[in-house]
């Protein structure tokens, strides 16, 4: 295999997608890192890659993860920013602590993670981006507004990056997975504390609770580290490219395509609202 005994960096790994593409990529002869707050290591059996402990909240322990690694394996050909959770609220009531707190994960941390690995690929000339986004970095999701903003605002950053960094030989891909079944399900924080007269309590619990049946029944993570495997070993990564189930992904073309109007009454359903 020609991308044997490249390094990646895979951050999130201690589970779901992250975990998922560590796996992959390690089976087909990458020399994989994943790190997460937990730093676990390998899940599947006879998988081989090292679990690394690197919160992407904090500047210095990303600093450090990235020279240790770069330090161990001389170059650092793949980062697959992964790390992230979910925010879920009325938009109105979720207080910016929350949404600040999920800015600095989701958007932050991708930022601190890209700008740790830039140094060292610059060097290479060589070096394959891959952003976590979501399909709620294309479509607004109702309740999820802050996680929507975190997303859209990756997808913005990793647009403009691509192109300050292709001269160096840099390729950037933002990944979009629509409803995946992981533990984002279990992780996510609902805010209601702000909404003390309920007055989006029931439109906000049928949200939810759509979006939480949709994760379970979601596509594996596999998939996702499937999409993320052919755009590192690809000689021309797309910019953006979304994975996991078909009708979901269908929505991202749809919402290119048709007025908005017509896509905001054709959503509504699979969003859970009126
Ligand atoms: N599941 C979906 O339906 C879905 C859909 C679209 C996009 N996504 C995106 O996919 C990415 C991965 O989510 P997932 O579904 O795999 O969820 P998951 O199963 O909950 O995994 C999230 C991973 O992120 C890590 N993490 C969270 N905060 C972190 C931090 N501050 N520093 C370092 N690691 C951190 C967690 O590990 P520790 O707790 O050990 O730190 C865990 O490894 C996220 O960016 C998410 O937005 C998910």
């Amino acid at each position: 295999m020609a991308d044997a005994g490249r390094v990646a960096l895979i951050t999130g790994a201690s589970a779901g997608i992250g975990r998922a593409c560590a796996d992959r990529l390690a089976a087909a002869g990458w020399v994989v890192t994943g790190a997460s707050r937990r730093g676990t290591g390998p899940a599947g059996h006879g998988a081989r890659w090292s679990g690394l402990v690197m919160d992407v909240d904090d500047e210095s322990a990303v600093r450090s993860g990235v020279s240790a690694v770069a330090a161990e394996h001389g170059r650092i050909d793949a980062l697959v920013a992964a790390a992230g959770w979910g925010v879920a609220g009325a938009a109105e009531f979720t207080s910016l602590q929350a949404a600040q707190a999920q800015f600095e994960t989701n958007f932050w941390g991708c930022v601190r993670c890209v700008q740790a690995v830039l140094p060292q690929m610059r060097a290479q000339r060589s070096g394959r981006i891959v952003l976590i986004s979501s399909l709620a970095g294309v479509i607004g999701i109702p309740f999820q507004a802050y996680y929507t903003a975190s997303k859209f605002a990756l997808e913005g950053f990793g647009e403009a990056l691509a192109y300050e960094v292709a001269s160096f030989g840099i390729h950037v891909t933002l990944v979009q997975p629509g409803n995946i079944a992981t533990d984002f399900t279990s992780s996510r924080r609902i805010c209601t504390d702000g909404d003390s007269d309920g007055v989006y309590a029931e439109a906000m619990t049928k949200a939810v609770a759509v979006m939480a049946r949709d994760e379970a029944n979601g596509a594996p993570a596999s998939q996702v580290a499937a999409t993320v495997q052919r755009v590192l070993e690809s000689a021309r990564p797309p910019r953006r490219v979304s994975a996991g189930k078909v009708a979901e992904r269908a929505g991202v073309a749809a919402k290119r395509l048709l007025p908005f109007r017509l896509f905001e009454a054709a959503a509504k359903p699979s969003l859970g609202v009126r």
